[in-house]
């Protein structure tokens, strides 16, 4: 392979469409990593359940009788039904498949198996399948892995530092609204968009305005050591409408700009933090060509609880950011499958997506 100045290569066609690499990619990627599931003020109440795709994996997350979180493999341990559909609340402090009607605990106990005499079959041999789990900053992991390092850890290994973003108190903040998209797209490519700012002057033209070094590619400025952006002049906040006074995120008043913070926390969640809002983004890949992206907006408590305040001016500028992306990201898989195409390019500007791809590659090595 001929090296190319200023140029690195990046995944091939290949990796974008085939339906053999992404299922080597849940196998692998997706089932040693912690991976991104929700947030944990979804399951507030004993018994509510979360179900999420995780790899090739439907789980199935409960807060338990003491206030834990506990995940399972979806699947019932009889003959297999996969016991949830969805998730949600009120469904009391038992997990009961619709199959048999067998019962299990909010500990994956089995404590009833109808039609049979209480000691006919010795319950205690049979549970749910535990699968690890781990909040940090209100949000909830999953890790297929039992040998992953511990979440704290592992966050501590990426190349975005997410744990600097601990100082805006993510768990203290309120959901305002979720969106779903469902994007003809491989999640490789959405994870590359994010990682690079060099189309923000082209794609996202209302978001360069309020923050102008992204006009230049960056993504951080050279004079800042916590990896902020600043608004331009005048701008208060990522939103159509400026000086609006909405209450700031924790911490926002101690910085000198009002700011911009991200992070790609690979491989499937991203945080983006602005003055107003903390924007978390999950991708669930459904195949080499398809990622369904779920997408949370947060704000603090008191302003979701104050229904004075007019969340949608900046609710609806996220969106349209997002949107902006999405589109590019269903261009790009469009082009990426054309037998013309062999593989991506990086420059020295889009680095961080060199560091993703380094990442990955260190990881799919490991299947057998
Ligand atoms: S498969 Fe679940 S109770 Fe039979
Ligand atoms: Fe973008």
């Amino acid at each position: 392979m001929t090296e190319i100045t200023g140029l690195r290569e990046s995944f091939t066609r290949e990796e974008y469409t085939s339906p053999e690499i992404f299922d080597r990619e849940m196998r692998t990627i997706y089932s040693t990593n912690w991976c991104f599931a929700g947030l944990a003020q979804n399951l507030s109440k004993i018994g509510d359940r979360m179900v999420v795709e995780i790899g090739n994996e439907s789980i199935l997350i409960v807060r338990n009788r003491e206030n834990q979180l506990r995940a399972f493999y979806n699947v019932c341990q009889h003959r297999g039904s996969q016991l949830c559909d969805a998730s949600g609340s009120g469904f009391g402090a038992a997990i009961t498949c619709p199959y048999h009607a067998w019962s299990y605990s909010l500990e994956g106990e089995l404590v009833a198996t109808p039609l049979h005499e209480k000691d006919a079959i010795d319950r205690s041999a049979i549970s749910l399948q535990a699968v690890r789990v781990a909040e940090w900053q209100g949000f909830i992991f999953v890790a297929l892995d039992p040998n992953a390092p511990d979440l704290l850890q592992w966050l501590d290994d990426h190349y975005s530092r997410p744990r600097d973003l601990e100082k805006f108190d993510m768990a203290s903040l309120k959901n305002a609204k979720s969106t779903v998209d469902e994007v003809e797209a491989n999640w490789k490519v959405l994870g590359e968009n994010y990682s690079e700012c060099l189309h923000c002057a082209v794609v996202h033209p209302e978001l360069v305005d309020l923050v102008p070094i992204y006009k230049t590619g960056k993504t951080i400025q050279d004079d800042r050591a916590d990896w902020g952006v600043s608004l331009a002049d005048g701008a208060t906040a990522l939103s159509y409408k400026q000086n609006e006074n909405l209450p700031l995120l924790p911490t926002m008043d101690d910085l000198d700009d009002y700011s911009v913070f991200g992070a790609y926390v690979y491989p499937n969640m991203l945080i983006d933090i602005s003055p107003t809002l903390a924007v978390i983004t999950r991708y669930v890949p459904r195949s080499a060509t398809h990622t369904t992206i779920f997408t949370d907006y947060l704000f603090p408590a008191d302003v979701v609880n104050n229904k004075d305040f007019d969340l949608e001016p900046t609710i609806g500028f996220s969106d349209l950011v997002n949107q902006q992306d999405i589109s590019v990201c269903v261009r790009v898989q469009r082009g990426v499958a054309s037998r013309s195409f062999t593989r991506a390019y990086h420059t020295k500007m889009e680095r961080y997506c060199r560091h993703f791809v380094r990442r990955y590659r260190d990881e799919i090595k490991s299947v057998s």
